[in-house]
C-alpha cells in the first residue's frame, strides 16, 4: 500500500493485516513501550477543512510512534488565503515531510495529491467522497467487539447522500461478508448509485429505523451533513428527520452496538450514552492505534 485514497484500495486480507498491527500497537501501548518506527520521519497534516479526531489521533499516532508533525487545519491559516492552489501547496508540502495526510472539501482532492506528489497521500476526507481511515476503524472496532465482521447485521443510518463515512464504510464491507446491510435514511438522503451499484451483499433500503432495529447487530449512526448541502433550506427540512433515543435502543438486542464517527449534533440523544450498546466513544479511542497501523503501512516501516 503506498497511497489510501479509497476503501477500495485494501484487498481484505490487508485489512486484516492492519487489524492485526493495531492490535499489537494497543498492547506495546498498554506496556509503556517507547516505539520509532517513525523516528526521522515528518508527516504533513494538511487538514484545508475542520477536524478534531482525525487530525488528533493522526498527529498522536505519529507521535507515538517517534515521527514529527507539521501542518495546518484551516484554510485561513495558510497561503490558500492567499490565492495559492491546492497544486502548489501539495508540490511544497512533497518537499518537506515523508507523507501527507489531507483532508479537503473537494471530492477527488486526495487521488489529485496522489498525482502531484511523490510521497504517500492518505485520505482523511475528501469532500462528500471518502474517509477510508475512518472506515477501517469502524470495522476496527467491529471486529474488537464482536471478534469477527463477517455475518453481521449492519444498519446504516442517517445522511447516505453526502457522509463520507457511509462511503467508505460501505465499500470497505466489500470485503467482508456482511449477512445484510439496512441502509436507512430518509428519502431525499438516500445513498447514491455509484456506492450502490459497487456493493457486493444484500442490502435494503428503508426509511424507518424500526423496520430493522431488532435484528441489527451493529448500528451505525451518522450526521447530517449541513456544509455539504447546496442550500441550507433543504438541510433545515432533513436536519431532524431521525434521531437514536432510549426507545429505539431498548428495541435493539443486548448484545447489538451502536455507532457513531462523531462529531454528533442531535442524531443520538445523550441519554444513549448510559446504554451498554453505546460504544461510539470506544471507537473513538481506537482512532490512534488504527492510523499507527495505517502510516506504518504506507511508510512501509510494518
Ligand atoms: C467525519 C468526517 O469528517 O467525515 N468525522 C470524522 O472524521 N470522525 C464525520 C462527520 O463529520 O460527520
Amino acid at each position: 500500500m503506498r497511497n489510501l485514497i479509497s476503501a477500495l484500495d485494501l484487498e481484505r486480507s490487508e485489512y486484516e493485516e492492519l487489524f492485526e498491527l493495531a492490535d499489537r500497537y494497543i498492547e506495546q501501548l498498554s506496556k509503556k513501550k517507547r516505539l520509532d518506527k517513525l523516528n526521522g520521519k515528518i508527516i504533513a497534516l494538511a487538514f484545508f477543512e475542520p477536524s478534531t479526531r482525525t487530525a488528533l489521533s493522526f498527529a498522536s499516532a505519529t507521535l507515538r510512534l517517534g515521527g514529527k508533525v507539521i501542518g495546518f487545519s484551516s484554510e485561513d491559516a495558510i497561503s490558500i488565503a492567499k490565492g495559492e492552489s491546492l497544486a502548489d501547496t501539495i508540490r511544497m508540502l512533497d518537499s518537506y515531510a515523508d507523507c501527507i495526510v489531507i483532508r479537503h472539501r473537494y471530492d477527488g482532492s486526495a487521488r489529485f495529491a496522489s498525482e502531484i506528489s511523490g510521497k504517500p497521500i492518505v485520505n482523511a476526507g475528501d469532500g462528500k467522497h471518502e474517509h477510508p481511515t475512518q472506515a477501517i476503524l469502524d470495522l476496527y472496532t467491529v471486529r474488537k467487539i464482536f471478534g469477527y465482521v463477517d455475518n453481521l447485521v449492519f444498519g446504516v443510518l442517517g445522511d447516505l447522500r453526502y457522509a463520507r463515512v457511509v462511503n467508505s464504510l460501505l465499500r470497505a464491507l466489500t470485503r467482508f461478508k456482511p449477512r445484510r446491510v439496512y441502509l436507512i435514511s430518509p428519502p431525499q438522503l438516500r445513498a447514491r448509485r455509484e456506492i450502490l451499484d459497487g456493493l457486493n451483499y444484500p442490502y435494503v433500503e428503508i426509511s424507518d429505523p424500526r423496520d430493522a432495529l431488532s435484528s441489527l447487530d451493529v448500528l451505525y449512526v451518522t450526521r447530517v451533513q449541513r456544509e455539504r448541502f447546496p442550500d441550507d433550506l433543504e438541510y433545515r427540512r432533513v436536519r431532524q428527520s431521525y434521531r437514536v433515543d432510549p426507545e429505539l435502543v431498548s428495541m435493539m438486542s443486548r448484545d447489538s452496538i451502536v455507532l457513531h464517527p462523531l462529531p454528533r449534533v442531535d442524531e443520538v440523544d445523550r441519554e444513549v450514552d448510559k446504554y451498554p450498546q453505546a460504544r461510539y466513544f470506544e471507537q473513538a479511542s481506537y482512532g490512534v492505534p488504527v492510523r499507527m497501523a495505517v502510516l506504518s503501512r504506507v511508510l512501509g516501516v510494518a
